[in-house]
């Protein structure tokens, strides 16, 4: 017998949770009930800057049911005593601690916790909570905010950052350029607004211990930041995120509820639970908004001679986000001339910080409705004027790509889209009242990798879990373990369980930056591989020797739960066989895949990114100015693909997400009150149904043996990445008009 179906990677497989998920199964931070659980409900404040005075409680206390309010008043002692305490991802600064002292730092800053035996007593009781304040100016506004921007020297240290690399001479060549573009173009402040809210149950063991059952990208992180910030120690804090309802990186962060539930929990010694209300999570992380000028110099040809950046993006007063947001268009265009200026500007908000694909979903977003304007400029398709500035190597860097098929991403797209028949004068292609645009744009997205480990154990009935302590954020990070080990070991998916979200599992970091597939897979296949070598070391020592011959599992095929040899199939053994020829009940390895395993290059001496072509039909109704997105065609280069109908989801997801920055996301500052005034799915507005129509996803096929073990580049932020400048660039098309600001709403198309 030979091997006939073997399911594995780059097998189209439904997710493995799906069934959990959709049948409400799939348990959520919020809904693990536990023994004798307390509700908090907190108290926001109602300013953006000044000092607590007064906290009136006795209306609050004499509701029935409620147990107890925690405030900076009475807070537990233990919490805050270590100052050096940072979360994962360690933005320069003082970290938030809720009910630290009587500072208000931002509106809606949780103040106090009500909690009670009941949610209902809670929220009723948090309602009659009042609190006396002495107000300071703030200011949430960004534009005034500029007056204090500024580079912190530091920044350097984050090494997700790429500070910009200054090449030729930017200014003269800007100068004595043929055509010049020069403009100011911005993006509205975002807020994440995953489904699920941030909800933190935490157990109280009752012997110092506590399980927290959170709402966050990462098990461990989260679990070392409470270990330390309260003092508990990590063997003492157990996190369990095993599912995440989206986070978008707004749960890469451990948020102030878990602050606060475990503080409660500490405080009454019980365990507590702490949901954000939809309107609270409009009370913590956010897309920076961003400014950047751009100034762009070119040949009459097209050939471009300068690009010169100058970005600056919101952060808090108590911490300093920084993001990615000039060096996009310096490292993909071919332009001898290129520099970038980045700074940041605090206002009285909770910090900035990282949401799908940060930096570049605005940078790069940004600068390719510039290019666009040149193209038109240069009067070139923009097509084509992106294929005449086409860099081969990141120009930034001067480093050659492990691989980059855009080129092959631009043409598949185009194909597949029909760009060439698109008419290339504003306002030339309509269909009755409305007006029809074609846009393109470029996206761009890190590559990246993070030191992850995985446990896989199989036992004598043929049964494998693979287990790691990432997480699935929506991702299919559990479909990615289940295929790879599926593929290294030729079980099928329902011989497999795969396990994750857990701070007790095998060492991995938050999922975000779009590297878990890659990381986690190569930690699974290593620990399938070790598998693998111990079943042929036991195959040895069987009597018949059906392996005979094999030197190493390079020279064996794992198919249909059985091992054979490659060079003769019918040489095979089941893997029960030989477990149970091995007298072995189980095999248990753990692995641990490191940057620089298998041929990996090195960051220093290759880029490493993904790349996207996006292709994007617009038809605007001339006398309503409504938008709709009627098709997009997103061509991606992301290396090999394990799941291509996850991955697809990724990119569809990303593309929606797009579009909402392009038509829609948008918070608003009420500047005398200094909050977000549209803190509600009713008013702040993502993309429905309705708004979506046709999506279609290529895969481009860019083989990269370099760039990760199994030369996946990762999908989880390339997506939206220039989606939204695809849209804003059709909508010049279609009417002639250039709408410099993110998102183009009906009123600026007036
Ligand atoms: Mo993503 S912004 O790295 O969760």
């Amino acid at each position: 017998m030979t091997a006939t179906t073997k399911i594995g990677i780059g097998t189209s497989l439904s997710r493995v949770d799906g069934a959990e998920k959709v049948t409400g199964k799939a348990k959520y931070a919020a809904e693990y009930n536990v023994p004798g659980l307390l509700y908090g409900v907190t108290v926001s404040a109602r300013i953006a800057k000044g000092r607590i005075t007064h906290l009136e409680e006795n209306a609050a206390r004499a509701v029935p049911g409620v147990v107890d309010i925690v405030s900076h008043l009475n807070r537990p002692k233990q919490a805050w005593l270590d100052h050096s305490w940072k979360d994962e991802l360690g933005i320069p600064g003082e970290p938030f601690k809720a009910f630290h002292d009587d500072r208000i730092l931002f509106a809606g800053q949780p103040i106090a916790v009500v909690i009670a035996e009941t949610f209902e007593a809670a929220r009723f009781a948090a309602s009659l909570v009042e609190v006396a304040y002495e107000e300071e100016p703030h200011n949430i506004d960004f534009t005034a905010s500029l007056a204090e921007k500024f580079t912190p020297s530091y920044f350097k240290r984050r090494n997700t950052y790429h500070p910009p690399k200054k090449r030729g001479d930017p200014d003269t060549a800007f100068a004595n350029a043929t055509l010049k573009l020069e403009a100011e173009y911005h993006l509205a402040t975002e807020h994440h607004n995953p489904m699920e809210m941030h909800a933190s149950t935490v157990e109280w063991h009752g012997d110092g211990s506590i399980t927290v059952y959170d709402k966050i990208q990462g098990s461990q992180g989260d679990q070392a930041y409470l270990a330390s910030a309260f003092g508990l120690g990590k063997k003492n804090v157990r996190v369990v995120n095993a599912y995440v309802g989206g986070g978008f990186g707004s749960g890469l962060r451990p948020q102030w509820q878990v602050q606060v539930a475990v503080m409660a929990a500490i405080h009454l010694e019980r365990s507590v639970r702490v949901v954000m209300t939809r309107a609270q999570m409009f009370t913590h992380v956010h897309r920076p908004e961003c400014t950047y000028s751009i100034r762009l110099g070119a040949e009459h040809t097209g050939k471009l001679s300068a690009m010169i950046n100058d970005a600056t993006t919101s952060t808090s007063r108590f911490e300093n986000n920084m993001e990615d947001i000039v060096v996009w268009g310096m490292m993909n265009y071919d332009c001898p001339n290129a520099s970038g200026e980045y700074t940041i500007a605090p206002r009285d908000t909770y910090t900035s910080a990282d949401m799908r694909a940060p930096g570049a979903a605005t940078g790069m977003t940004l600068f390719e409705i510039a290019i666009d304007e040149m193209a038109y400029k240069a009067k070139v398709d923009p097509l084509e004027f992106r294929l005449i500035n086409y860099s081969e190597v990141d120009s930034m860097n001067e480093t050659p790509f492990t691989s980059k098929a855009l080129r092959e991403a631009y043409r598949e797209g185009a194909e597949r889209f029909g760009w060439e028949k698109r008419s290339p004068q504003p306002r030339s292609m309509r269909e009755g009242r409305e007006l029809i645009g074609w846009g393109v744009a470029t996206g761009m997205w890190d590559a990246q990798f993070s030191k992850t480990a995985a446990r896989a154990v199989l036992t004598a009935d043929g049964r494998l879990e693979v287990a790691s302590a990432t997480s699935d954020i929506g991702t299919g990070t559990y479909t990615v373990m289940t295929l790879v080990a599926a593929d290294t070991l030729g079980l099928a998916p329902e011989q497999i369980t795969a396990r994750l979200g857990d701070s007790d599992l095998p060492t991995a970091p938050v999922e975000g930056g779009s590297w878990a597939a890659a990381s986690t897979g190569a930690a699974v296949q290593l620990a399938c591989q070790s598998v693998a070598k111990r079943l042929l070391k036991a195959a040895e020592k069987m009597e018949d020797k059906p392996l005979h011959g094999a030197k190493s599992i390079d020279d064996l095929v794992f198919a249909d739960g059985a091992m054979a040899l490659k060079s003769d199939p019918s040489r095979r053994v089941a893997i029960t066989e030989v477990m149970t020829a091995a007298g072995l009940d189980r095999i248990e390895v753990e692995e641990t895949a490191s940057p620089g395993i298998g041929g990996m290059i090195s960051m220093a001496q290759k880029s490493r990114n993904t790349h996207s072509a996006i292709f994007c039909e617009v038809r605007v109704d001339e006398e309503l100015n409504q938008v709709r997105v009627t098709r997009v065609v997103s061509a991606v280069a992301a290396g090999r693909i394990i799941n291509p109908k996850t991955a697809r989801s990724q990119i569809l997801g990303g593309v929606v997400m797009g579009i909402g920055m392009a038509l829609h996301e948008e918070t608003f500052a009420d500047k005398a009150l200094g909050r977000w005034m549209n803190h509600n799915y009713a008013e702040y507005h993502v993309p429905a149904h309705a708004d979506i129509e046709d999506i279609d996803v290529i895969f481009v096929d860019e083989p990269d043996p370099e760039v990760t073990p199994l030369g996946v580049k990762g999908l989880g932020e390339i997506g939206i990445v220039g989606t939204a400048a695809a849209v804003a660039n059709a909508i010049y098309h279609a009417t002639g008009k250039r709408v410099r600001q993110l998102p183009v709403t009906i009123d600026k198309l007036l």
